[in-house]
């Protein structure tokens, strides 16, 4: 059963709170403190909610996270199941160092319908709307420009493509600089990072590299509401990660995920803007109250917006 509408403002009103509670932290140096503000609320918002609601990706397992952990149930327990990934504060060294791009953020689907991401990287490509086949995470990096580029009736010259600074994508970086396209590096935050693709007001074409895999699934979530191309593939690098990939099912290690093995059925996704940023102002309080932005999809209803909200700050 697809996601009731009545739910949006409710988990808008969760990611609001949480990135108010961050924004205490903006500034601070301190990514734990804003972390831990907005995972407080976010808990507890959550579980004023009628539903019946497990998280599946969190912040970690229930012996490192004492709330928010993996396979925690949240919610009143009276209304529908739910699965829910959370990312209290996705950019936490933004908030700590008050730069653009920190968000708090989650995905909800129906129960059973959201995948239970490990907590490593993985391989991303992410474009706008476009024919099957086109793109492909195993293609060379060259012919999904020369793929893109046609479809799109763009040159190479005129196309952007937004990856993580990192030294793993040096090789990526160049091979861009070489083919003449535009680069828009950003420093964290692939999970805004991949969602500029849903939007040509961003001017993204297509994002690449590799970023957090639990970022990953919450960003596939809003990208599947904009009919986006989203493909995605988990490193298993080390025997840890390996064996916790065992553990939860996974038996080829190497597979590729199509968005809709991702994410299946309805799905919700809210970010609410702790810092300013390009998607989402930052929050601000006036007086007694406090303003957020969120940016919200929900599938089923085809509602992708940003919605102001204006909320008492002693609710
Ligand atoms: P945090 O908010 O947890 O610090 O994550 C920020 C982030 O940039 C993610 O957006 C991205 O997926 C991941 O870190 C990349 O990881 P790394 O910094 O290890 O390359």
């Amino acid at each position: 059963m697809p996601i009731d509408k009545k739910f949006i403002d409710q988990f808008i009103k969760v990611t609001s709170k949480a990135a108010f509670a961050s924004s205490f932290f903006i500034g601070k140096k301190d990514k734990i403190a804003a972390d831990k503000a907005a995972v407080d609320s976010m808990r507890s918002e959550l579980n004023k909610i009628n539903m019946t609601c497990k998280v599946v990706i969190g912040e970690g397992t229930l012996d490192n996270a004492p709330m928010l952990y993996t396979g925690e149930i949240l919610g009143t327990k009276k209304g529908p199941f739910f699965d829910i990934a959370v990312d209290p504060v996705e950019g936490t060294n933004f908030v700590a160092n008050n730069l653009p791009g920190g968000i708090a953020v989650l995905a909800i689907s129906e129960e059973g319908n959201l995948f239970n991401a490990p907590e490593t990287y993985m391989d991303k490509i992410a474009t706008g709307k476009i024919d099957k086949g086109l793109i492909d995470l195993d293609y060379p990096l060259e012919k999904n420009i020369k793929n893109l580029s046609e479809f799109k009736n763009k040159d190479f010259s005129s196309l952007t493509v937004c990856v993580l600074d990192r030294p793993r994508h040096k090789k990526i970086i160049d091979e861009l600089k070489d083919l003449k396209i535009n680069i828009k590096l950003i420093t964290d935050g692939d999970v805004l990072g991949s969602l500029y693709v849903s939007d040509p007001k961003y001017n993204v074409d297509m994002f690449i590299g590799i970023g957090g895999g639990p970022e990953g699934v919450i960003a596939a979530c809003a990208l599947d509401a904009y009919d986006c191309h989203f493909q995605g593939r988990f490193i298993f690098d080390n025997e840890k990660d390996i064996l916790e990939a065992k553990s939860m099912g996974i038996t080829n290690l190497n597979k590729k995920y199509e968005l809709n093995e991702i994410v299946k059925g309805d799905s919700l996704f809210c970010a609410s803007g702790i810092t300013s940023s390009e998607v989402l102002k930052g929050t601000i309080i006036e007086d007694d109250k406090f303003v957020s932005e969120t940016l919200v999809t929900h599938k089923s209803s085809n509602f992708r917006e940003i919605v102001k909200n204006i909320n008492l700050i002693n609710e």
